[in-house]
């Protein structure tokens, strides 16, 4: 059991987050409500303190509660700090450290993770100071359950909603059980990946069209390096096949370079031989000129046409391998990068491919997929789906393999 700081500000959303306390109480933990004064206008404090049965904070200046200087108890008792529903307001002011009331200075005092769940009018989530601050918050490591689309209180319709309270409530549980699981500073972690073979794709390729034009995409490779990063520090050897990228790759078992998805394709099946995981993060080219010009295409007066084939699916020929028809072979991970559909279309593409599991992207946000330092992904395996909330690569390729942790240990469980 857990102590979880819900932190509540003032939009009209705040009575949900009653129900958010109460999904938090339903997991054993243990919740103390922080109320701003703008909350107050919404729902009263009584309201928290019955179902919490603690003393709600609504304010610094509460006599006695200087006593032990309580943000800095509070700060330093709680495992997470949730704020549901969180304004515009208290995102600038995160963002800024300002620290004018009980939750914005409890936000600065703790070291314990913390995660929003913004709800406010279209307009100003989109606003580029509201965007920005998310951003930097992001950065920071906080965690953002993205809000949802729909009818907002003020009439319009948009995105701006509060996320259903059962889906913070999942975020927050499995946000602690990642704290929970994390080793002690200087330990090794405890992890299911220690000593096995991990094979890590990154990355665009490229597809010639002669010697000097290509095909390729907008993949920058900050998704595979940061899962290739994360892998090593749980201590798999980990190899790392790159396509064609301007970042730096992490310093990992080895390198391999690629350029196109045929060489991809060989440079997996290559390792993937005596691998126990492959993820594939890679952005792989589907189609390749047929005939790749020798010499340089001159331009002329009309169009030109190009003619593509097919390349080979490197994750379908990984799933055919002799070795996975008695669950010896590797685990498999795939991306699905959608546009729409996202969940629905990912859940068939793992089926098709049969593989283990499905990372799916929905690369139309400007925050999440191509070319930017945060995600915001649904891990989709046998079990069902996993949302996992907007924050930085790093985090999202520690949540992606822990579930491949989880995943390896229950196969191992049923081979035993
Ligand atoms: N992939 C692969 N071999 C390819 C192409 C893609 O292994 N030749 C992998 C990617 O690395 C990714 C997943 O397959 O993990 C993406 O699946 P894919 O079927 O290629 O989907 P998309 O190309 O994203 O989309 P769609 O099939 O819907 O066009």
């Amino acid at each position: 059991m857990s102590l979880i700081a819900l932190g509540v500000t003032g939009g009209i959303s705040a009575y949900k987050a009653v129900e958010v306390c109460r999904g938090l109480q339903q997991h054993g933990h243990d919740v103390v409500a922080v109320m701003t004064h703008s909350a107050e206008r919404f729902i009263g404090p009584v309201t928290f303190e019955a179902i919490t049965g603690r003393q709600v904070i609504t304010s610094q200046w509460t006599p006695g509660s200087n006593a032990d200087i309580e943000h800095v108890a509070i700060a330093d008792a709680i495992a997470l700090l949730l704020v549901a529903p969180c304004t515009a307001n208290a995102i600038g002011k995160f963002a800024h450290g300002i620290a004018d009331d009980f939750l914005s200075s409890l936000y600065l005092a703790t070291r314990a993770p913390c995660l929003l769940a913004p709800a406010m009018n279209s307009n100003m989530l989109a606003h580029p100071a509201v965007e920005e601050n998310l951003r930097a918050l992001v950065a920071r490591g906080v965690h953002v359950v993205d809000p949802g689309d729909g009818y907002l209180a003020c009439g319009w319709v948009g995105k701006g909603r509060l996320a259903e309270p059962a889906d913070i409530v999942d975020a927050a549980v499995a946000l602690l059980s990642r704290t929970d699981s994390a080793s002690p500073p200087g330990a090794a972690p405890p992890s299911a990946l220690r000593a096995l073979r991990v094979v890590v794709t990154a990355g665009p390729t490229y597809e010639d069209i002669d010697p000097v034009r290509y095909l390729g995409n907008r993949s920058s490779g900050r998704m595979g390096f940061a899962l290739a990063a994360e892998a090593m520090r749980r201590g798999a050897t980990v190899t790392l096949v790159a396509g064609p990228t301007s970042l730096e790759p992490p310093t990992v078992g080895e390198v391999v370079r690629v350029r196109s998805a045929a060489e991809m394709h060989a440079a997996v099946l290559d390792a993937a031989a005596t691998a126990d995981v492959v993820v594939m993060a890679a952005a792989v080219a589907d189609y390749t000129p047929t005939e790749p010009a020798e010499h340089k295409v001159p331009k002329t007066s009309g169009s030109l046409t190009l003619t593509l084939q097919r390349t080979r699916d490197i994750l379908a020929d990984l799933a055919e391998l002799p070795s996975r028809a008695s669950a010896a072979g590797p685990l498999l991970v795939g991306f699905a990068a959608e546009t729409g559909d996202v969940v629905a279309r990912a859940t068939d593409k793992r089926t098709r491919k049969g593989i283990e599991l499905i990372v799916a992207n929905d690369v139309s946000r400007p925050d999440a997929g191509f070319d930017v330092e945060t995600n915001a992904v649904t891990l989709i395996d046998a079990e069902g789906e996993r949302f996992v909330p907007l924050q930085s690569k790093e985090g999202v390729a520690q949540a992606i393999l822990d579930r491949v942790e989880y995943l390896l240990s229950e196969r191992s469980a049923r081979i035993s």
